[in-house]
């Protein structure tokens, strides 16, 4: 646990629905200094992958790959839900609490080899950094490892990530 940026994240009780604790990232967000260091400190274990390429998901994956990708002098490539992105595309179906989603990327957005880290804001069940991963290895890039500001540990999300690497800046226990 990562005390310093435990204190800005915000627990919203029962959002969006009753039972949930929702960890609201928004204060560390808010806060230039405290997202610059966050932004920092993921950059900095990032680094040692060695990655060429830095891959988030729509919508709260781009406050971390895009700051992630400038920091490392990458390039970002933007996973979208799907009909948002104008050129071919390549897309995967995973699956939520109830029914199931999609998420699509540019076919031509990596070279077949390509070092890619993957970045969202939550590590939670895993499915959407899963479905992530799955589209960075149809188009042939090799995911080198994956980083987040947030981990729910009892959901065991790294489970589902298989056998990479994985960052997460601050772990919650319950
Ligand atoms: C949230 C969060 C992660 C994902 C984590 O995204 O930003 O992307 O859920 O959950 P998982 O590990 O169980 O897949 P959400 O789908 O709410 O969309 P948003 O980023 O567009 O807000
Ligand atoms: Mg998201």
């Amino acid at each position: 646990m990562n005390d310093h940026y435990r204190t800005w994240i915000r627990d919203i009780p029962d959002f969006p629905k009753q039972g949930i604790l929702f960890r609201d990232i928004t204060p560390l967000l808010g806060n230039g200094p405290v997202y610059r260091d966050a932004i920092a400190a993921i950059a900095a274990a990032a680094r040692a992958w060695q990655p060429e390429l830095i891959v988030g998901p729509e919508a709260r994956g781009y406050v971390v790959g895009a700051p992630l990708a400038v920091t490392l002098g990458l390039g970002f490539v933007p996973v979208r839900k799907p009909g948002k992105l104008p050129y071919k595309t390549v897309s995967v179906e995973y699956a939520l609490e109830y029914g199931t989603d999609r998420l699509e990327i540019h076919a031509d957005a990596i070279r077949p080899g390509q070092r890619v880290v993957v970045a969202d804001d939550l590590l939670a069940t895993g499915g959407t950094m899963r479905a992530t991963m799955d589209l960075v290895e149809k188009l042939g890039g090799v995911v080198v490892g994956a980083a987040f500001l947030i981990e729910l540990k009892p959901l065991r999300g790294r489970d589902r990530l298989g056998d990479i690497p994985v960052y997460t800046l601050v772990q919650f226990d319950d």
